[in-house]
């Protein structure tokens, strides 16, 4: 293992997100409005993608870095044919601590074994209401929200837990809903964390009335049962963690916009394309494919990987609340899965 490298602010490289496809079988209208995601929207061509044993040798490499969590995102990771070859091959890896998946659910109950089977820890589905026709408006496919229900059971079954339900809160949509959605996995074991809708992408029409804050989620979630804060589970966690005074179990809260952690930001994201993206709310950024295609070692390899996070200096989140960073282009939500 080499040594740890950090950032300009002494940020350390430990976590790396995997977009391994920029597809998605839901049209969440702040990720992929289907008026832009039509059957004629150009994704990325097969040959463009990384294959498995791409994405293994880049894994490598940033665990070499410093890397301990790795978490498979998309577009939906699921929809990637053959998936639990790629958790073999990752969950294969010597150094890595954590390996999960951020899924919309709709087809876990088929692979959440297979997942297990082939070392995958745990899974975060995400999950923005119950109620059916908010559920359906959400996802814009007519997705019926039982099947995300069945899929978060399989999980279960399969020993993917602790589970995780992100809810993407946003203003006259979805809040009136949310409380229902902390009752109803109450006493389960598994967490709900909602989220303040971010200014993700440049197309999902984000506007600071949408977002709903931390402290008036608190208020919500607080209006059904006594909550306690919980300190964080290790250090740089997005979400800040509550847990009922019952003892009935522990919701989240993400304020990135509120409350922004970039102070604490050790994530990278490889696109599935294999660019190399320090910040969610980057223009892009370089490509590790090109190297890799090119015949680069793996030394040549984390040279580069090292190269670029040295050089970096990410803190949208803060910058968005000082008011001096409102980027026009930035990377997209399916391209970076968060
Ligand atoms: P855990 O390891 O279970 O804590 O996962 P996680 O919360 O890091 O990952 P998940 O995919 O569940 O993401 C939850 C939410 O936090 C999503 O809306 C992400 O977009 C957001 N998020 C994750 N990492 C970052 C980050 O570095 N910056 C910002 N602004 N948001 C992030
Ligand atoms: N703001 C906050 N969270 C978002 N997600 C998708 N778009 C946004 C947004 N604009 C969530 C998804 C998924 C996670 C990776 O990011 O619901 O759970
Ligand atoms: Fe798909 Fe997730 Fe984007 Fe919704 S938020 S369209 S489920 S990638
Ligand atoms: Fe990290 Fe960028 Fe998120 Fe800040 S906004 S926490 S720098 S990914």
């Amino acid at each position: 293992m080499g040594a740890p490298v950090t950032d300009q602010f002494e940020r350390r490289l430990r976590d790396l997100r995997v977009s391994v496809t920029d597809r998605c079988n839901f049209r969440c209208p702040y990720c992929m409005p289907a008026e832009v995601f039509n059957e004629s929207y150009g994704f990325l061509p097969k040959q463009e993608i990384l294959s498995f044993e791409e994405i293994e040798r880049l894994a490598r490499a940033f665990v070499a870095l410093g890397v301990r969590k790795l978490r498979l995102t998309g577009g939906e990771p699921l929809l990637r044919r053959e998936l639990p070859k790629l958790i073999e091959r990752l969950a294969r890896i010597e150094g890595v601590e954590d390996l999960s998946l951020t899924t919309n659910g709709s087809k876990l109950a088929e692979w959440a074994q297979a997942l297990k089977d082939a070392g995958l820890r745990r899974v975060t589905v995400s999950l923005d209401s119950l109620d059916p026709e908010v559920f359906r408006r959400m996802n814009d496919r007519g997705l019926p929200v039982e099947r995300v229900l069945e899929g978060i059971a399989a999980a279960e079954r399969a020993g993917l837990s602790p589970i995780k339900l992100n809810c993407v809160v946003r203003r006259g949509i979805n809040d009136h809903t949310i409380a229902g959605l902390a009752s109803h996995f109450r006493g389960t074991g598994h967490i709900v964390r909602f989220i303040e809708f971010m200014d993700v992408g440049t197309m999902n029409g984000w506007d600071l009335k949408h977002v709903v804050p931390k402290r008036e989620i608190l208020q919500l979630l607080s209006r059904e049962a006594a909550l306690e804060p919980v300190p964080p589970g290790y250090p740089g966690e997005v979400a800040t963690r509550w847990r009922y005074a019952d003892g009935s179990g522990e919701v989240g809260i993400i304020a990135s916009v509120s409350e922004p952690f970039c102070k604490g930001c050790t994530r990278a994201r490889l696109t599935a394309d294999g660019r190399f993206v320090t910040c969610l709310f980057a223009n892009g950024g370089p490509s590790l494919r090109d190297p890799l295609r090119a015949g680069a070692t793996d030394e040549e390899l984390r040279a580069r990987i090292s190269a670029i996070w040295t050089g970096r200096t990410d803190r949208y989140s803060e910058q968005r609340s000082e008011n001096t960073d409102l980027r026009s282009s930035k990377i997209e939500m399916y391209q970076i899965g968060g």
